[in-house]
């Protein structure tokens, strides 16, 4: 028996509604934010990863497909979705187009992680990138739209956090309190963290083990050794939100786990989410990455979320979702000839909008009739040899079982009247 690999699922057919519902409204808040949607490969030169997203990441170190294809070039499937979009950007001019140049994707995402609820080897990402504006009304903008989708959904009360892990000016510094704080209390660590210490200490902060998150509160904080100009950009974001009316936490732990981030980080979790797998969405600016992947010096910000967990979410609190209708009408037929009179209704039925499913050939009426009503179909249209011979359908209705007998252009008329 094959079954999908380890950390990914199926959308089956009764689950599609929910996931058009969330794609929909995903686009239709691009639409209002003027985002226009990017769609790039599944696969990429893995070196693009690697220089994007940071050596020392777990997402670069433990998790990516990476492969090499037959002409021996190393491909990575994506991990994420901003580096591939600043590629893009790089690669197709948009510095030449008005800036910042605002960009939307929904792509699947490839990680070697632990599955487990709301954690998968395959997910899906909903993401926006606003590339070439380095002002805070951009970061602003980006939580805004951010939080207007999850509104949109239904999903209210989402908790948001925000963070500034300031820039190459004045981060090393930052680094260097961190780590002097931590050198007497490496054998306090646990295992990832004795290797991250030295490596990529930021990541100490958000460590989940037991053993280091007391040793995080007293460390020193990220938003207290800001330079100049990211602890203006910090503030202008903060009273940004206020005038938005977005209630958000400062969260000094909050550092995300890819390299590329500078000044604003953010996240958005879910009303009393414990755990990393629990966050919903999260970005940030990453204002050095399209010069770090061979662009030009350009400032830009993004977001991405999960849609397996908006759908959790959604699933939850109980959101209801519109169900799309299925064809309203079936077609069943018995008797010589009948087979492919009704072949030729349902073609003509589909010319005029109308959705028919047809009966499958060798079935008793009755069979056929239970197999409309399996498919919540409204109306069954009968051919039987009495109907061929004199050119009519007899039509039932399946609220109250009524039938008649009508010509097939009354039939058409009638439906197209509904
Ligand atoms: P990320 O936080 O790694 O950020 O992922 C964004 C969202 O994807 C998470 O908040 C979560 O909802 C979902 N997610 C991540 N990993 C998994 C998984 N294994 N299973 C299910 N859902 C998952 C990024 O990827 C950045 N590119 C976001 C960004 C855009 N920053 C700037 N622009």
């Amino acid at each position: 028996m094959y079954r999908t690999p380890r950390g990914t699922v199926d959308i089956l057919p009764q689950d599609q509604a929910l996931w058009h519902f969330v794609k929909e409204k995903a686009a239709a808040v691009c639409r209002l934010y003027g985002y226009e949607r990017i769609d790039t490969p599944v696969f990429e030169d893995a070196r693009l990863f690697v220089r994007g997203i940071g050596e020392g990441t777990d997402i670069v170190e433990k998790e990516m497909y990476t492969f090499e294809d037959r002409s021996k070039d190393p491909l990575t499937l994506r991990p994420e979705g901003t580096a591939p979009v600043c590629r893009a950007y790089i690669e197709h001019g948009m510095a030449n187009l008005p800036q910042p140049v605002r960009l939307y994707y929904i792509a699947p995402i490839f990680r070697y992680e632990r599955p487990q609820a709301g954690r998968f080897r395959q997910h899906w990402q909903f993401g926006a990138e606003a590339i070439g504006d380095a002002s805070p009304l951009l970061d602003a903008e980006v939580i805004d739209m951010a939080i207007a989708f999850y509104s949109s959904l239904g999903l209210r009360d989402l908790v948001l956090k925000i963070n500034s892990i300031g820039c190459p000016n004045c981060r090393p510094e930052y680094l260097n309190r961190l780590k002097a704080y931590y050198a007497d209390k490496l054998d306090r660590l646990c295992p990832d963290c004795k290797r991250r210490a030295e490596r990529n200490p930021l990541r100490l902060l958000d460590c989940k083990n037991e053993m280091c998150i007391p040793l995080t509160e007293k460390a020193p904080r990220s938003t207290d050794h800001l330079c100049g100009e990211c602890a203006r950009h910090f503030q202008s974001l903060e009273s940004h939100l206020r005038l938005l009316n977005h209630p958000f936490e400062v969260e000094h732990r909050l550092v995300r786990g890819l390299d590329y981030y500078t000044k604003t980080v953010f996240e958005i979790q879910p009303p009393g989410a414990q755990g990393a797998q629990s966050t919903v969405g999260g970005g940030g600016r990453y204002d050095n990455l399209i010069e770090a992947l061979g662009g030009k010096p350009t400032p830009a910000i993004g977001f991405a979320t999960g849609i397996e967990r908006v759908i959790l979410n959604l699933q939850r609190a109980g959101v209801e979702i519109p169900r799309p209708g299925k064809p309203g009408v079936f077609i069943a037929f018995f008797g010589e000839g009948t087979e492919t009179k009704a072949m030729e209704y349902a073609a003509r039925l589909r010319r005029e909008g109308i959705g028919v499913i047809t009966a499958s050939p060798g079935r008793s009426l009755k069979a056929q009739l239970r197999q409309a009503n399996a498919l919540g179909a409204g109306h069954v249209l009968i051919i039987g040899e009495d109907e061929l011979r004199d050119g009519l359908v007899m039509l039932k209705e399946m609220a109250d079982g009524q039938q008649r007998r009508l010509a097939p252009g009354e039939v058409i008329t009638y439906f197209k009247q509904r």
